[in-house]
């Protein structure tokens, strides 16, 4: 396709070449010609020639004008209706064309910008990212820290199972742009309207890229359900409801959830685990427990249906009308709702003082552990 493009392009600029040389002649010769007619009017003047009589030019001269006109009137009536014809699956093969175009130059940029780094190559979110992580001043009282440590990274391909569910193409893509061009949590901005340092093309060749590697509705789906087997069989102690939660939940809704392995202090030298805060006590996303859930959806069925479709940018949910901000992703697609039931009754278990009290406690310098 790219290549048709350009062979009809170099074939125009040969035309073009010879219509111009063809011109540059014409004018030299005449410029030539009138030279050498100067004096000479009365032998060369065009009126003074041998002209047909009007038998001939009233007869056959006429008809054979007038055959050369029907014959190019012909020529446009049958060829602007081809061309026409023709254009519709010239514009559809445009546009794939377009979208395949865009998604490798998206996929060249996401190695470039290293987005498989921290995504994992096959976009499964396996990897942990290295990052650098501001914890405050949990070791002392003067100095606050900075520790690097690894930051575990959510799957892409399965990002439009959760944010733009609706969008049936590529224009429709709104809320993975705006995460996008914003960043998110510890992944920075990389649109221009965030201070990142991608145009708006640039941002909708990665969203094509996204668009083709996503898997079906009914992979995803698969994924979650092995995913929690595997993790109820290791952890038989635990409700569904809480195992859910940490697949789907914690890593928004969890202080430091996706951050794993020892960490270094840079200040001092001192190596720290990092370790979540207590489960749901807010992260990215809100703070969620009984107290505030029951407030907020005094009816578990009207919980259920906000997670089932997650929030819309700038539209209300729950009793304080609260505005949904492109955060919250909606879990329909992946999970049944009998799961999101058990994922809700288990956040309205969870205890407010408790989230309050532990926040910090549980880090720990592994000096002080020895
Ligand atoms: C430094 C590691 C890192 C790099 C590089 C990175 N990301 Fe991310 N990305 C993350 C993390 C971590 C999150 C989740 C936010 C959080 O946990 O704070 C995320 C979230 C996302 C999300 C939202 C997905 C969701 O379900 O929440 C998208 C989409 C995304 N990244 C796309 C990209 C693209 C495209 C690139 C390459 C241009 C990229 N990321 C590069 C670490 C990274
Ligand atoms: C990508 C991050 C992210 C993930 C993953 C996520 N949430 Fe959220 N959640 C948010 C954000 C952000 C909000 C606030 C609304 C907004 O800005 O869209 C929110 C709001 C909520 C609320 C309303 C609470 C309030 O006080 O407003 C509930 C309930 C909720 N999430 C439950 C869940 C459940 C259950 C899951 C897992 C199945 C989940 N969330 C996964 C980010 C996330």
């Amino acid at each position: 396709m790219i290549y048709a493009a350009t062979t009809e392009r170099s074939i125009a600029m040969v035309l073009l070449a010879v219509v111009v040389v063809g011109w540059a002649i014409y004018v030299f010769v005449n410029i030539r010609r009138s030279k050498s007619e100067i004096g000479s009017e009365i032998e060369l003047a065009a009126n003074r020639g041998s002209l047909p009589d009007d038998e001939v030019l009233e007869g056959s001269r006429l008809e054979q004008v007038q055959a050369f006109g029907v014959l190019m009137l012909l020529i446009i009536a049958l060829v602007l209706p081809i061309y026409w014809l023709r254009e519709g699956g010239r514009r559809a093969g445009a546009e794939v064309g377009f979208g395949e175009r865009a998604a490798a130059a998206g996929e060249r940029l996401a190695e470039e910008l290293e987005c498989v780094v921290c995504h994992g190559a096959d976009l499964g979110g396996a990897n942990y990212a290295p990052v650098v992580l501001d914890i405050g001043n949990q070791f002392s009282d003067e100095e606050t820290y900075i520790v690097k440590t690894t930051w575990r990274a959510p799957a892409l391909d399965t990002v439009f199972a959760r944010f733009d569910t609706d969008a049936e193409n590529l224009d429709e893509v709104d809320e993975v742009r705006q995460i996008l061009n914003y960043g998110r949590g510890v992944m920075p901005a990389w649109g221009l309207p965030g201070g990142g340092p991608l145009t708006s093309q640039e941002v909708d060749n990665l969203i094509a890229w996204l668009w083709r590697e996503r898997i079906s509705d009914d992979d995803a789906s698969q994924q979650a359900l092995q995913a929690k087997e595997t993790e109820m069989a290791a952890h038989p102690e635990k409700s569904e409801g809480q195992v859910l939660f940490e697949l789907h939940c914690a890593r928004c809704h969890t202080p430091r959830w996706p951050a794993r392995g020892p960490a270094q202090l840079p200040n001092n030298g001192g190596e720290v685990e990092v370790i979540p805060g207590p489960a749901g006590s807010g992260r990215y996303g809100p703070a969620l427990n009984a107290v505030s859930l029951e407030r907020l959806f005094p009816d578990i069925e009207d919980q259920i249906s906000f997670i089932t479709s997650g929030a819309a940018d700038n539209v209300a949910y729950g009793e304080f009308a609260r505005l949904g901000n492109y955060g919250m992703p909606g879990f329909g697609r992946i999970l049944t709702q009998e799961e999101i039931r058990a994922i809700s009754e288990y956040e309205r278990s969870l205890d407010q003082t408790e989230q309050s009290t532990v926040q910090f406690a549980e880090l720990h310098t592994s000096k002080d552990d020895q």
